[in-house]
């Protein structure tokens, strides 16, 4: 098969977001801290009538109907996620139902956990089925998602809520290029080990330089394997850097990380050819140059100075890819892909084309992978049918004491069984999934409305 990709694509948001400036009057912090200090504007919200199951069937089911794909005519489903309900049934056999009501159940694939790396993970397992000896002709599906939910503190603006389904096979409009560049170690930057709760423990400032130390060895391993191909070839075309890339997209915790991150790209470049004119401005080469490198992941100055020099290009070009990260806050596995999403839904299909995008996956813990997309056809289907711009538009924006209910809610109803959810299923969207009950063996009952 020929340039495997990704072939639909479909969002899940639930009804229902909060203001990041009015939660910061909420929380009685400084104002800005939020809006300036973490470039958060909204951040989505669900309550007990909702879990990552939901989510899932929600955004796969739809994905089927909008662009009536035979349920038959799919044989593997991966799911990234990390807010599974079971440590051990995998939320793929709760999508399964959609299949084996058509009479398929040949569906290889299960799910891939890695904090906010599984979706990545999910999405190469279906690009390498498909280019693999055991495909079977069929496309596969790759969904992900999460509820990003974080206990009373600093962590908790950064959450948010969302899911993605795409449909993966031969003669993609968005191809994935071979050479992948991955960063994956040890590291308690953000982990769950309270299995009694769905909030993580969090070490903030460890997550962030996690964060940028992957981007440097992912991009760094991505760039080596593009030189070697190059030599290989014979190629006499200068290093891979930005310039080789027209949309960078990347996994958004919240809005300023993902400035930080391109920033620091543009440090990367700026290291392996300081000399280049589009440098001229920055004044401290020389210290630059001999900046020790773990110093340099904690220098505010030049943070600053990269993230300014990369300013334009940010608001021109990255900004494209957060519509849903600007509504819809971290929807962990599901953020990356609805950056994706985003910047389909903002670039003309007809500009799009040939263009290539740039996508960095960061799960902490730590898996880390950056890799590229060709725009190689038509992206008008997909645009049209995420129809994302009125959709995020669409989300009710509710106060912040009814996010605090929903927590508490959540709180309640996590690990408990004999339960009936107490959230209205007004809240759900038409055609969205809800939790109808738990029964006294912690069986979930689904319903769709
Ligand atoms: N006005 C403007 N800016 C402000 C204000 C204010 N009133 N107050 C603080 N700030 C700025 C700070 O100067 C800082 O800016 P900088 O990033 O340029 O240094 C920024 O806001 C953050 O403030 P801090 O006090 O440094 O950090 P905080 O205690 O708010 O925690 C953190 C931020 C660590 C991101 C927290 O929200 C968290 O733990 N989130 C979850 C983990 C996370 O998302 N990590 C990222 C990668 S891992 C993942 O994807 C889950």
């Amino acid at each position: 098969p020929k340039d495997v990709g990704i072939l639909a694509m479909e969002m899940y948001f639930p009804t229902r977001c909060i203001s990041q400036e009015e939660l910061e009057e909420f929380d009685g912090v400084a104002k800005g801290k939020y809006t300036i200090g973490l470039g958060q504007k909204f951040m989505a919200t669900c309550d007990d009538r909702e879990d990552i199951n939901t989510f899932l069937l929600t955004v796969t089911h739809n994905l089927l109907e909008k662009y009536n794909i035979d349920p038959k005519s799919i044989g593997r489903i991966d799911v990234g996620t990390e807010t599974a309900v079971d440590l051990s049934k995998a939320s793929k056999t709760f999508l399964m139902d959609l299949f084996a009501s058509h009479g398929n159940t040949d569906v290889e694939g299960v799910d891939s956990k890695n904090a906010c790396y599984g979706s990545t993970a999910a999405l190469f397992n279906a690009v390498n089925w498909v280019e693999s000896s055991s495909w079977d002709g069929r496309n596969a599906l790759v969904v992900c998602g999460d509820i990003a939910i974080y206990a009373e503190g600093s962590g908790r603006p950064s959450g948010g809520a969302g899911a993605c389904a795409m449909l993966i096979g031969p003669n993609a409009p968005l191809v994935l290029e071979p050479i992948h560049g991955t960063h994956m170690v040890h590291a308690y930057d953000f982990y769950k080990p309270k299995l009694d709760s769905e909030y993580p423990e969090v070490d903030g400032p460890l997550s962030i330089t996690s964060y940028t130390s992957a981007i440097d060895a992912a991009y760094s391993a991505f760039k080596k394997k593009h030189a070697l191909k190059a030599k290989k070839s014979g190629s006499e075309a200068p290093p891979f850097s930005l310039d080789d890339v027209d949309y960078p997209v990347f996994h958004s915790p919240y809005g300023k990380m993902v400035q930080k991150a391109h920033g620091r790209l543009v440090y990367n470049d700026f290291l392996a050819n300081p000399t280049h004119p589009k440098y001229a401005s920055i004044q401290n080469t020389a210290a630059l140059l001999a900046q020790d490198y773990k110093e340099s992941l904690l220098d505010k100055t030049l943070e600053k100075t990269f993230i300014n020099l990369a300013k334009s290009h940010f608001d021109s070009h990255v900004e494209l890819g957060m519509k849903c990260s600007r509504r819809c806050g971290n929807m962990y596995t599901g953020s990356l892909y609805g950056g994706l999403a985003s910047l389909v839904s903002s670039v003309e299909p007809s500009e799009f084309l040939g263009k290539r995008i740039s996508m960095f996956a960061y799960g902490s813990g730590l898996a880390s992978s950056f890799f590229t997309i060709k725009v190689k056809g038509d992206t008008s289907e997909i645009k049209n049918k995420l129809d994302l711009v009125k959709r995020l538009a669409a989300m009710k924006v509710v106060p912040c004491q009814e996010y605090v209910d929903a927590l508490k809610l959540r709180e309640e109803s996590h690990l408990s069984k004999t339960w009936k959810p107490q959230g209205s299923v007004d809240n759900i969207w038409p055609g969205g999934y809800y939790v109808e009950s738990v029964d006294g063996k912690y069986r979930r009952q689904y319903l769709r409305k």
